[in-house]
């Protein structure tokens, strides 16, 4: 490359460029929600509701606050609390295992597959073995659909069904992807997303959502989420919280739903050409028979220390990458004290020194794709 021709900065997710191409549409679905005034569970939430839940095939989407509120309130309607235990991989955001604390359970970790990143079933039986040595009642399971890749639903519901655990799914990062040609949001008893700005389906702030096939779970969580409600809202029947996706982001949502699959598609475009030009000089991800990921990010292994280096160039070159995850969970200052099974190395320590994510949004171009791709293989054969 030329160094005296200095190309601008690329964004790691490019948030401008989806709200130009919806501009139009967003002010106006914002404007009626400001003209009709139902701020709080207005017509908007509900239709986006239904048509979400037409997206994924699930029975009921009850909407709420954040993608957390959506994983609390599903260990609220399963009625877990103190003396329980939940399984969770070590590897991923914070959230899947500290809503687990949050509820006054224990979580327990799970190692992951070194291959896909997700939570590695095998594990599974070990991990409810160590739970109930501390004297803890195993109850549920929260695999994660990690950087936007189903795990590997079947075999969880397997091991699940043999260990007597309900399944939580954390589909915060993969909400929109399949999983043997069924959409996430119809496995286990429930399904938790978030809405976040930069998750693949995101909102222009907090908001999220569970799904659920369940008529009576779906009625618990309604309930939950306006402080426990029953047949009306100053009849408190259960300790609640308050909890609703406000009616402004349900009308920004069902606008960006409408170019949601548009959108997953051309992630999968963007992330077949990072693995087909990396794929010689990198560990680049995987993509299990059956399965097809939102690509929430678009995550490499450099092994032997050189990810810093590799960083660094790109960083010189106006091209950030970001590091998810630094750190695994069960060696975490606030969850280092819950019970882990492994001992010595797991795969969640080797992949928290090897993990390096690149840009990666649906309107990544192709020009600017193949700057992020020599730049990376320049930077890989130093
Ligand atoms: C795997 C996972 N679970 C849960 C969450 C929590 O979602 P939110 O930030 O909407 O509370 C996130 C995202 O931030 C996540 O990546």
């Amino acid at each position: 490359m030329n160094l005296h021709t200095k190309l601008p900065p690329i964004p790691f997710i490019d948030v401008a460029s989806q709200r130009r191409r919806l501009g139009p549409a967003i002010d106006a679905a914002v404007a009626r929600v400001l003209d009709h005034c139902q701020y709080i569970l207005g017509p908007e939430v509900k239709a986006f509701e239904t048509e979400l839940a037409a997206f994924c095939g699930a029975k009921h989407v009850v909407t709420c606050a954040s993608g957390t509120d959506a994983l609390v309130l599903v260990l609220r309607a399963m009625e877990i609390g103190p003396g329980d235990a939940v399984l969770c991989p070590s590897f991923t955001f914070c959230a899947t295992a500290e809503v687990a604390a949050l509820v006054g359970a224990t979580p327990v970790f799970v190692d992951v597959d070194a291959a896909t990143f997700n939570i590695d079933a095998k594990g599974v039986a070990g991990a409810v073995a160590t739970a109930k040595d501390a004297g803890l009642k195993p109850k549920a399971i929260i695999p994660v659909d990690l950087f936007g890749l189903p795990a590997d639903h079947h075999a969880i519901a397997v091991a699940a069904k043999a260990e007597g655990l309900l399944v939580l799914d954390d589909a915060a990062q993969g909400f929109g992807a399949t999983y043997n040609h069924r959409r996430l949001g119809t496995f286990g008893y429930a399904t938790a997303t978030s809405f976040f700005p930069a998750k693949p389906l995101g909102c222009y702030g907090d908001g999220g959502a569970v799904m659920t096939d369940d008529d009576g779970v779906a009625d618990t969580l309604r309930s939950l989420r306006v402080h426990g409600h029953g047949s009306d809202k100053y009849d408190n029947v259960r300790i609640g919280l308050a909890s609703r996706l406000d009616t402004i982001q349900a009308a920004i949502l069902l606008e960006k739903l409408k170019i949601f699959p548009d959108e997953i598609d051309a992630r999968n475009e963007v992330a077949r050409r990072y693995s087909e030009r990396l794929g010689d000089v990198v560990t680049v991800p995987v993509t299990p028979a059956g399965s097809t990921s939102v690509w929430a990010q678009y995550t490499i292994r450099v092994a032997d220390g050189r990810r810093d280096a590799l960083a660094a160039i790109l960083r010189a070159e106006g091209i950030p990458t970001a590091i998810y995850y630094p750190i695994p969970l069960h060696r975490q200052q606030a969850y280092k004290h819950f019970p882990v099974r492994e001992k010595g190395e797991t795969v969640s320590e080797r992949l928290a020194s090897e993990v390096i994510s690149l840009p990666m949004h649906a309107y990544l171009d192709v020009a600017t794709q193949d700057r992020i791709i020599d730049a990376t293989r320049r930077a890989l054969k130093k």
